[in-house]
């Protein structure tokens, strides 16, 4: 079996050595594109360069290093019929739970203000914080954001969750369909996107969304920066319709040091950290997956091309 690794990770040997320990009857090669075709079984990706696909076309599968296939399916060499494997969890949804339980604290529990106090030496109890005034709103309800939704239910924050379609779990108000996203949107005052980024989705985080909203509501996106059209969230933050965006993802990544996001005074911006992929609980998730798939085994995680995700 001889398998790809096709990354854009200065450091490839960290995850070869890794692969090579886990299943070491593999040939594990790592790919550039100026090698020739290696006629490989399957390739391990992250934005994949186009020419990949023109060179090995024989892949019988391919897995892709994340959870988002966005910069994948975006590619026109990409062959219809060839297997895509999303990462499944693989420990993202801790981090993302971590991430986002902790940006919610700093908006809800006033941070900020407690930050500047301490500068100031000032000793000042601000408002608590009373839940019911700060219901929740996971747009898209997938692996990735339920272990956050469930913690910040745990600790009784009025939690919904909007999707395509119904999803049933305990302690979160369910909402599906285009016929209920406008009700999902008035109850939601802090506005967490998870969805995938499809056609369907591109661009969603804008104004006639975010007017939907309550007033002075907070969007967070940890999604993709396609979901955001970038001047509608500077105008709502700005009209006071939003009172703070927290971005994690950007349609240029690295984000330019000349983008007003950098210095807003409304935006808490991280360079795309929520949940990064952790390679040793990728490795041992994708080399389970090889197994059962040499062995004519049924594999979970395959990417449905008609939905995108
Ligand atoms: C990260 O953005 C991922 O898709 O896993």
């Amino acid at each position: 079996m001889k398998i790809l690794f096709v990354s854009p990770d200065p450091r490839p040997e960290r995850w070869t050595q890794l692969l090579e320990s886990a299943l070491p009857e593999a040939q594990w090669i790592v790919w550039h594109p100026e090698m020739p075709c290696q006629q490989a079984d399957y390739a391990l990706v992250w934005q994949p360069p186009e020419i990949l696909f023109k060179k090995e076309p024989q892949l019988k599968a391919i897995f892709n290093l994340g959870a988002g296939v966005d910069a994948l399916l975006k590619l026109s060499k990409l062959p219809k019929e060839l297997p895509i494997f999303r990462l499944e969890d693989a420990g993202m949804s801790a981090q993302m739970a971590e991430y986002l339980v902790h940006q919610v604290a700093e908006i809800t529990r006033m941070m900020p203000a407690y930050r500047q106090q301490q500068q100031q030496k000032t000793w000042r109890m601000q408002a608590p914080c009373r839940r019911y005034e700060w219901p929740i709103g996971f747009l898209g309800m997938g692996q990735i954001g339920l272990k956050a939704a469930k913690a910040l239910a745990m600790m009784e924050y009025p939690v919904a969750s909007w999707s395509r379609t119904e999803k049933q779990i305990e302690g979160i108000e369910s909402f599906h369909g285009q016929e209920q996203l406008g009700a999902f949107l008035n109850r939601s005052r802090i506005l967490i996107n998870t969805l995938p980024l499809t056609p369907d989705t591109q661009g969603c985080l804008n104004q006639a969304l975010f007017d939907q909203l309550p007033d002075k509501s907070v969007v967070i996106n940890v999604g993709r920066g396609q979901h955001l059209a970038e001047m509608d969230l500077l105008k709502a933050l700005d009209q006071g319709k939003l009172s703070h965006a927290v971005l994690d993802v950007f349609s240029e990544e690295p984000l330019p040091n000349s983008h007003p996001f950098w210095s807003h005074p409304k935006i808490t911006l991280t360079p795309h950290i929520s949940a990064p992929t952790l390679r040793e609980e990728t490795v041992r998730q994708i080399s389970e997956k090889l197994k059962r798939l040499a062995a004519g085994n049924e594999v979970s995680g395959k990417v449905d091309r008609t939905r995108g995700y």
